[in-house]
Formats: C-alpha cells, structure tokens, sequence
C-alpha cells in the first residue's frame, strides 16, 4: 500500500520529474500528467513507486477536467496535487497570437485544472493543492501577459484558500513563488539560480509543513519584499535608463 497519493499536471519538466523522482523515493504513488502521456514511459520505469501516465490537453479546458476527474476515480483520490504547468515567449512586438497562448495555458489551462482539482479535493475532505508560480507574478514586466497570468494564479490560489476555509475543510492551499531555476542560469544570472534537486526538496519540505505560500529558494523573499515596496519610477529601469540618455543628450 502507498503511503500517499500525489498527482503531478505538467510532469514533462525537469522540476516536476525531480519532485516525483523524490517523492516516489518516500514511497508516493504518482499520477502523471503530460501534454504526450507516452514520453513519460522511460521516466515512470525508474521510478520505485508506483506511477501512472495521463494525458493533458490544457489548452482544451472541458478535456482537462474529465482527464483529471478519470485519474482521480482511478488512482481513488490524492493527497497532493501540484500543478506545474506554464508557458513563456516574449518578443518586443507583443503578437497578439502570443499573449493568447499564454493565456490559454497559464490562466484557463491553469484555472481548469485548479478548480477540478479543489472539487475533488472538497468531495474527499481533505488534502493538499500546490501550484508552481513565479516571483514574476508580483509585479508587470516584459513579457507583459505571463507577468500578469502569475498574479492571477497566485490571486486564483488565496481564492481557493478563501473558500477552503468557508467550507471549514482541512484543505492546504500552497502557493509555491519560484525564483529562477539553474536551465535558466544559462541565459540569465548564477548567483541567483538554483540546482533542480535543492529547488524540489525546498519545495516538498514546504509542502510538507503545509505552509500557504513558499519562496524558492529562500533568498527570493527578499527579492518578492522589494518588489513589492519599491516605487514604479524605481522599480521600472526604463525610467533610469531614459534619465541616463536624457543627460547623455543634453
Ligand atoms: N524556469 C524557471 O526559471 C522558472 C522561474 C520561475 C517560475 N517558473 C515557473 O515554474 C513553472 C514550470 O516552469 P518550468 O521551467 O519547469 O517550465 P517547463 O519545463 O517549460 O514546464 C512547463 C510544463 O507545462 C506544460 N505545458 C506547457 N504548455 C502546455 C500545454 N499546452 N499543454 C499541456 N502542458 C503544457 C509542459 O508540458 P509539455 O512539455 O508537455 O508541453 C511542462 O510540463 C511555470 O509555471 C513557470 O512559470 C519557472
């Protein structure tokens, strides 16, 4: 028998196959959700545990909800759900084409699956729902959409956390802020990115004392602090920079 049930939406990426490659260790049994279920076939087989494969179409929401509703009647419920799904592209001309495809998966594809997941978790009583989100949310950026479908996950999550505690139901909500992953480091800076296998352990530790929302790793709660105190003309470089090219000018 597991000691434990958890699913895990959007197991193609190299976190979520570290958090089950962990948690599978502890003896979980994992429900997988992928957009081609059958590219997880050589991961599952390293796996001790027991795990299962299932589709994922986010960007079809009405086949979301049957496809985790089908794994929740199969596996007999869960004990944690976490969901790691997003997409991100920027390009400076903003294509319309693009910020809908983020849309479609990061706050729909996102929304389905967190709504199905909170019902079922409320007809079973009890358990825990987790998603991956990103220090990104806190504020407007760049790449404008995916900024903003952060913050409607993260408002999406207290939300349910709201109604959880309405329901006087011992569901955790947990919000999980990441800051940047080391596949990222290539592009960006190392002193703040983090290896997979720390950033998934903090995260199942988080997880584990039921916290409600989580900085990982660590040190990106001071970032989150900042970005939240600073004034727009200081957060926003642009200002610094047409400043800077004003002087230049002049
Ligand atoms: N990478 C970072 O440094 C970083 C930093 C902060 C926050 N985050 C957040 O962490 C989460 C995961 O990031 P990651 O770097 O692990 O990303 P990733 O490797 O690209 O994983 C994203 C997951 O979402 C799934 N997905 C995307 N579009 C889908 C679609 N249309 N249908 C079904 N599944 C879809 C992917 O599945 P497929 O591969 O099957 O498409 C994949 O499993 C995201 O929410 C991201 O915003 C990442």
């Amino acid at each position: 028998m597991p000691i434990a049930t958890a699913f895990i939406v959007g197991a193609s990426s190299q976190l979520s196959q570290e958090m089950a490659r962990q948690l599978s260790a502890q003896g979980v049994e994992l429900a997988l959700f992928a957009q081609n279920s059958d590219d997880l076939t050589p991961f599952i087989e390293q796996l001790p545990s027991a795990a299962h494969a299932f589709e994922l179409s986010i960007d079809q929401p009405q086949q979301t909800v049957q496809q985790l509703e089908t794994a929740w009647q199969q596996l007999g419920g869960a004990h944690l759900v976490v969901i790691n799904t997003g997409f991100n592209q920027y390009h400076p001309d903003l294509p319309w084409q693009l910020d809908q495809a983020i849309i479609q998966v990061n706050v729909q594809g996102f929304a389905a699956i967190a709504n199905t997941c909170f019902k079922l978790l409320c007809e079973q009583g009890y358990g825990q729902l987790a998603a991956i989100n990103s220090i990104a949310g806190m504020r407007g950026g760049s790449s404008v959409s995916f900024h903003a479908s952060k913050a409607f996950s993260a408002n999406y999550l207290e939300g349910l956390s709201m109604h959880a505690q309405r329901l006087k139901l011992p569901i955790t909500m947990t919000d999980i802020q990441l800051g940047l992953l080391d596949k990222a480091a290539m592009q960006q800076s190392r002193l703040w990115s983090a290896p997979i296998p720390k950033v998934a352990k903090q995260i199942l530790v988080g997880l584990q004392k039921g916290k409600r929302r989580l900085y990982v790793t660590k040190r990106w709660r001071i970032i989150a602090w900042l970005a939240k105190l600073l004034p727009e003309y200081i957060y926003n470089t642009r200002h610094w920079k047409s400043k800077t090219a004003a002087k230049k000018e002049g």
